[in-house]
């Protein structure tokens, strides 16, 4: 029996594409909303390859309340929102603080303006261990003070979760679960979606892909001299179809209403921290591929070290991560190669 819809901001970007083929395996309608500044309308296609159902796509804005109106308009069935319709680099933050708090604040407060009026029972929300600032101790459990933000980019998951509890806590008619991503990596095991940014990537991985691949000269490597065993950064890596499928249990406790609380705090990383020196040696062992890279300074708002404490989420989600980093590996250069077979990159 088909299940609720679910609009998915941001579905054809990375974690997005991902979480629209689960949630379609698992029997969910879903609507995608994407303005396409970070994505391509051609992973409808690579989604419906995989599930054998083709999401419905609606290209719009969500700063636009005009144009989210009218998507509810359309979709009367819309029971719950996964909210994925961000910008999300770090560094780039940094120089373009408007476009983030404008880009993000705006989504996220035009979708909360319209669950309530529209019947919508609860809206996942993206978060990340940005939120944790330069954290005290790691792994980091999600009773960790809220630090202040290394960048306006982690500045607007911190003050969109702040926006999710006051609106919810005045009395909204919906629930919301909060997930904080640590650094989800890798493509689906089919190959037919992954990560594709446009332009330079910004992220690690892809910019590695396409280091090894021959596209970039070299990866820069932002800094050894950090206070950590090789001296590069320390991040936990998850692999995208495990972070995925956490956020099928997430619309499940939300629409048959198993949440504990309208408001639900997740950490979704695998507990283990990963330098940049180690992910490049992993990757280079898991394929055989070696690649170019250099050390260069470090990069403004870069936190040092944060890896999960993912026990909360394994426990009360009944989630786990359980990719290996190798395999992992093995499925982001897989996309790499299916990219270039495709003449894509
Ligand atoms: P992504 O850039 O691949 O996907 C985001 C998608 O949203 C893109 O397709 C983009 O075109 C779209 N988008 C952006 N602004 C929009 C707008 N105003 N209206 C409509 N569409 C818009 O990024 P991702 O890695 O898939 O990240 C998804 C979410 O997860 C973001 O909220 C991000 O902040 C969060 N997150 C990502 C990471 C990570 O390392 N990738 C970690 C923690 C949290
Ligand atoms: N890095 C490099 N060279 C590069 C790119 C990255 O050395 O070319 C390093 C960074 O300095 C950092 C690590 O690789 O130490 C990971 O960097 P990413 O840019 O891939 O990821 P971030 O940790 O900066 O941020 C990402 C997402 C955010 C999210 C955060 C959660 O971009 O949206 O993970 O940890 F919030």
């Amino acid at each position: 029996m088909k299940k609720e819809r679910i609009l998915v901001t941001g579905g054809t970007g990375y974690i997005g594409s991902h979480t629209v083929v689960e949630l379609q395996e698992a029997g969910y309608s879903v609507v995608i909303i994407d303005n396409l500044s970070n994505s391509n309308a051609d992973v409808i296609d690579g989604i419906e390859r995989i599930t054998g159902v083709r999401p419905d796509f609606v290209e719009g804005d969500c700063t636009d309340i005009a144009v989210l109106s009218k998507l509810f308009t359309d979709y009367p069935d819309i029971k719950g929102i996964i909210n994925f319709a961000a910008s999300k680099a770090v560094g780039e933050s940094m120089h373009k603080p408007i476009l983030y708090y404008r880009n993000n604040l705006n989504t996220l407060l035009n979708l909360l303006d319209l669950m309530g009026p529209n019947g919508v029972k609860g809206i996942v929300f993206s978060s990340s261990c940005t939120v944790y600032g330069e954290p005290d101790e790691n792994p980091v459990t999600e009773a960790a003070p809220i630090k202040k933000a290394t960048s306006p980019y982690g500045n607007t998951k911190q003050i969109s979760e702040e926006i999710i509890t006051d609106v919810i806590n005045a009395g909204a008619p919906f629930k919301s679960v909060i997930l904080r991503y640590f650094n989800p990596v890798g493509a689906h095991p089919s190959a037919e979606i992954g990560e594709l940014p446009n332009g330079v990537p910004q992220n690690l991985i892809p910019y590695l892909t396409q280091t090894a691949i021959g596209i970039r000269k070299e990866l820069s490597v932002f800094g050894d001299d950090y206070n950590t065993p090789d001296g590069s950064c320390i991040r936990d890596y998850i692999n995208v179809v495990d972070l995925a499928k956490a956020h099928v249990i997430a619309v499940e406790r939300m629409l048959t209403d198993k949440t504990e609380d309208k408001i639900e705090i997740f950490n979704l990383g695998t507990g283990n921290g990963v330098s940049v020196l180690e992910l490049i040696h992993t990757f280079e062992e898991a394929t055989g591929v070696k690649v170019p890279h250099k050390i260069v300074g470090r990069r403004a708002g870069d936190i040092e070290k944060v890896w999960a404490d993912p026990a909360y989420a394994n426990e009360v989600l009944g989630w786990k991560a359980t990719s290996s980093l190798a395999d992992t590996m093995r499925s982001a250069w897989a996309w790499q190669q299916k990219l270039r077979e495709r003449g894509i990159m």
